[in-house]
C-alpha cells in the first residue's frame, strides 16, 4: 500500500488549478434539469484540517489557496472558487479545505449522483465518516467504493442518465498511474463517448508525466483543453512538483475564455520569484 495522503497538500497550487476546473465542470452541467453522474476515480478524504500538524508540515496550501484568500481582483472563475472554499469557513479564517468529493456534494443537485472511489482503506475510512457527519448518507445518491478506482470505472460507464463529469486525480506515486490514467480515459470513452473527463497530472521531472500529456492530446476527441500551471523551475536535484496539468475531455464551451482569464493571473500569484507560467491549448 502506497503513502501518499492528500492532507499534506490540500490547497495547493495544484488544488488551486483543479478544484477551480472542477467547479466549472459541475456548475456547467447544472445548468440542465437533466440529472448527471460524478465519478471521482480517486477521491481523497474529502475534507482537510489546514490547522493540522499534515497540511502545517509542509505549508502547501500557503503558496496555494491562501494567497488567493483576500485578493480582491479575482477573475469569476477563481471568485466562484473561493466563494465555494469559504462557504466551508463560516467563521473567517481559513482552516477546513474541501476536497473533490466534498465539491461535489456541494455543487450536486437532488437527482444527481457521485460514485467515489479511494483504496487506501485510511483515506476511505475518513472520507466515509466526513461524508456520515455531515449527513451524506443517502445511498441512493452516493456510493463510496474502497477499491481501484481505474478498475471500478468502466463498470459504471455509461452513467445511466449519458451526462456525467469523470475526475481521474492520482497521486502517480506508482508511475504506472501515468500508463494506467490513458487507459481509463480510452476505456471510458469506448462505453461513454460524450462525457466530460479530467485528468490531472503532475508536472514533474519524469518522462511518463511528459508522455501522459502528449498522448492525452492525441486522443481522437470531438474536443479538449489542456490547462498547465507551472509555479517554479524545475529544480536541479530533479524532484518535486513545480506544476500541474489538467486535461479535459468534451468541456464546456464557456470553459476556454475562463482559463484564458484565470491562468495568467494564477501565474503571476502563484508563480515562485516570478517564475509562475501557463499554457492553454485545445482542439475542436
Ligand atoms: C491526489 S489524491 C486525491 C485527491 C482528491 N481527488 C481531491 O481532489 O481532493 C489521490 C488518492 O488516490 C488514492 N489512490 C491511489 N491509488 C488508487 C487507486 N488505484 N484507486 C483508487 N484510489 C487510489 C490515494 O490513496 C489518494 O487518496
Amino acid at each position: 500500500m502506497f503513502s501518499y495522503r492528500h492532507a499534506f497538500h490540500a490547497g495547493n497550487h495544484a488544488d488551486v488549478l483543479k478544484h477551480s476546473i472542477l467547479i466549472q465542470l459541475l456548475q456547467y452541467l447544472r445548468r440542465k434539469e437533466t440529472p448527471f453522474w460524478y465519478l471521482d476515480t480517486h477521491a481523497g478524504a474529502g475534507t482537510y484540517d489546514l490547522s493540522g500538524a499534515w497540511a502545517n508540515k509542509t505549508g502547501e496550501f500557503a503558496g496555494g489557496i491562501e494567497r488567493l484568500w483576500d485578493a480582491p481582483d479575482l477573475p469569476p472563475m477563481l471568485a466562484e472558487y473561493i466563494a465555494v472554499v469559504k462557504g466551508m469557513n463560516p467563521e473567517g479564517p481559513l482552516t477546513r479545505y474541501p476536497g473533490s468529493p466534498w465539491l461535489a456534494f456541494d455543487l450536486l443537485g437532488p437527482r444527481d449522483k457521485l460514485r467515489l472511489f479511494e483504496m487506501h482503506p485510511t483515506e476511505a475510512g475518513v472520507l466515509a465518516e466526513n461524508l456520515r457527519r455531515r449527513g451524506r448518507t443517502d445511498a441512493r445518491k452516493f456510493m463510496l467504493y474502497a477499491t481501484d478506482g481505474f478498475v471500478g470505472l468502466k463498470a459504471l460507464l455509461p452513467p445511466p442518465p449519458r451526462r456525467g463529469v469523470i475526475l481521474i486525480d492520482p497521486s502517480y506515486e506508482d508511475k504506472n498511474d501515468y500508463r494506467r490514467a490513458l487507459i481509463a480515459v480510452r476505456e471510458g470513452l469506448e462505453r461513454f463517448s460524450t462525457g466530460c473527463y479530467a485528468v490531472w497530472y503532475p508536472q514533474v521531472q519524469r518522462r511518463e508525466a511528459q508522455l501522459l500529456a502528449e498522448k492525452l492530446e492525441r486522443l481522437q476527441v470531438k474536443s479538449w483543453l489542456h490547462a498547465t500551471l507551472t509555479v517554479a523551475a524545475p529544480s536541479a536535484s530533479g524532484v518535486g512538483l513545480h506544476g500541474s496539468g489538467m486535461f479535459i475531455i468534451n468541456p464546456p464551451y464557456t470553459l476556454r475564455d475562463q482559463l484564458a482569464r484565470t491562468l495568467p493571473y494564477l501565474a503571476k500569484t502563484l508563480g515562485i520569484d516570478g517564475a509562475g507560467t501557463y499554457a492553454l491549448r485545445h482542439a475542436g
